[in-house]
């Protein structure tokens, strides 16, 4: 029996609880479709920070890249250092383990979670590949006359060719893969930030290698009013990285809320990591009302990444199913008990078993 080693980290907030109805779904669907999860679990974030001044040990860190892949619950905690653990543990992951591709599916799974007027599942249907490693999330910025009336502040927006050009490529892969449309839409702002000129040019040289596959540009503010608009020009969309990180707080609204949204950090062939898109929420945590949706459709892109692809249809299909009845009224908070919308995942995949 295939075994696949997960690093979990439910980290801060709200992050537990998702994370325990998240992990419940993973193991029932490895009972039934023939694989086994061995989860290390590790205590990494604010509270821990908190108790023992410890972030991400190097030795627990080696450790992590030893593994198939990472599942994180969200991270975050307004009593510390702004950034100082989303660097520390988010950032660390994503730049040490180049996990370069920041897939973020925007998936409509019933017309009642989409607060736009008239459009349905058939509209909202796209993944934006966010470039998950450079841009000015590199983190090199600098303060001078710190606290003078002439204090001047920058952040250095980082982009390689080699960096530009594999997320474009992996962009193309998954377009070709996908097989909607065929659309790979660039989104950038090189009109403003001259800088992204490399976007357009390495877009350019890549789409002439996928001559099956359709190209488009938007920049970036119109791409927020298209996919208000007409989301259903979006098949696959490929972003800088803080670009990448604004527009899919947005998708995730188009596609019923943050408590949906889920999403991978991936190099492929390597060890990535899953999580969902939300935060740690902590004027939610513990109370049993954050929906653990987006956390169990990121067990579903985990499943996907490691080879187990009729799990992850099965958690995918579940969810919409559930959706679909109404049993799932929704993804806001309160809306359903964490543990009960769980519950109602393993009832709905176990009863499509007996089917
Ligand atoms: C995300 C988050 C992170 C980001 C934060 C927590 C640093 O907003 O994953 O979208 O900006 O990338
Ligand atoms: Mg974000």
């Amino acid at each position: 029996m295939k075994q696949y080693n997960i690093a979990e980290i439910a980290g801060d907030g709200i992050g537990p609880e998702v994370t325990h109805e998240a992990m419940g779904v993973l193991d029932l669907v490895a009972e039934m479709y023939g694989f086994s999860v061995k989860r290390t679990v590790y205590p990494y974030g604010s509270e821990h920070y908190l108790a023992t001044k410890e972030i991400f040990p190097e030795p627990a860190f080696e450790e992590v890249k030893g593994h198939d892949a990472i599942f994180l619950g969200a991270i975050g905690d307004p009593r510390l250092p702004v950034g100082l653990i989303e660097y520390g543990i988010i950032a660390k992951m994503r730049f040490e383990l180049d996990l370069y591709a920041n897939l973020r599916p925007i998936q409509l799974y019933d017309e009642k979670l989409c607060p736009l007027k008239g459009k349905g599942p058939a509209d909202v249907d796209m993944i934006i590949v966010r470039e998950n490693t450079e841009d000015a999330y590199t983190g090199m910025h600098g303060f001078a006359h710190k606290g003078d009336p002439l204090e001047v502040a920058t952040q250095t927006m980082v982009y390689t060719r080699a960096g530009t050009e594999r997320v474009i490529r992996y962009a193309f892969e998954l377009a070709r893969e996908r097989n909607k449309t065929k659309t790979v839409t660039l989104i950038d702002k090189a009109n403003a930030i001259r800088a992204q000129d490399i976007w357009t040019r390495t877009f350019a040289e890549v789409a002439v290698e996928y001559p099956d596959i359709k190209t488009e540009h938007a920049y970036i503010d119109a791409a927020c009013m298209w996919m208000v608009k007409n989301p259903e020009w979006f098949d696959v969309a490929v972003t800088p990285n803080l670009f990448g990180d604004i527009i899919t707080d947005l998708g995730a609204m188009v596609q019923g809320g943050m408590g949906i949204a889920a999403s991978g950090n991936i190099h492929p062939g390597r060890v990535s990591l899953f999580e969902p898109i939300h935060g740690s929420a902590p004027k939610h945590a513990g109370k049993n009302v954050a929906s653990p949706v987006a956390a169990i459709m990121a067990t579903s892109m985990l499943c996907d990444f490691v080879g187990e692809k009729t799990a992850a249809q099965a958690i995918e299909n579940a969810i919409r199913e559930l959706f679909k009845s109404g049993e799932l009224k929704g993804v806001g908070t309160g809306t359903h008990p964490t543990d009960a919308v769980g519950e109602m995942v393993l009832n709905a995949l176990r009863a499509k078993a007996r089917a």
